[in-house]
């Protein structure tokens, strides 16, 4: 088992639904610890930036005007295998496909409005977690 550290998004309908704290109890509860978080309203050009690798997809747009349209909270979550394990809790992207007891089956409202951003990978989690976060805000976790 390796510690990890990986970067997680609450999206725009889970911050407008005041759910911040059900999401980041669930993830304490799945055995993850918050390393840093904090809440942020995205510009353009930074979802544009970090959704850059699906400039190509129809959906790049919407996703981009979504992500933009209200508060995120940024997370930088740490674990014993945390980037698989975050995307496990999270569930697939479409929440309607998403297995029962995921966040995205919980409180996902569509394929768009999912709820969560977990990194897919440890390169991604660390290029993630260092265009949102400065060292400082970094800290080492409690053992
Ligand atoms: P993706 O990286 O495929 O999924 P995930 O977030 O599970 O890693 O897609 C990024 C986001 O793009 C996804 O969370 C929601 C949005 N999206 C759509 O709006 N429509 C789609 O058909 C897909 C595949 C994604």
């Amino acid at each position: 088992m390796i510690m990890e550290r990986t970067f997680s998004i609450i999206k725009p309908d889970g911050v407008k639904r005041n759910i911040i704290g059900k999401i980041l109890a669930k993830i304490e509860e799945s055995g993850l610890r918050v390393v840093a978080t904090k809440t942020m309203h995205m510009s353009r050009r930074e979802a544009e930036q970090f959704y850059a690798v699906h400039s190509a997809r129809p959906f790049f747009g919407e996703l981009c005007e979504y992500m933009t349209s209200g508060p995120v909270v940024v997370s930088v979550l740490e674990g014993k295998n945390a980037v698989a394990s975050y995307r496990e809790l999270m569930g697939a992207t479409d929440p309607s496909k998403a297995s029962k007891g995921t966040i995205r089956a919980e409180f996902g409202l569509s394929i768009g409005e999912n709820t969560m951003h977990g990194s897919d990978t440890l390169e991604n989690a660390a290029i993630e977690v260092a265009y949102f976060f400065s060292g400082t805000e970094l800290v080492n976790s409690a053992k």
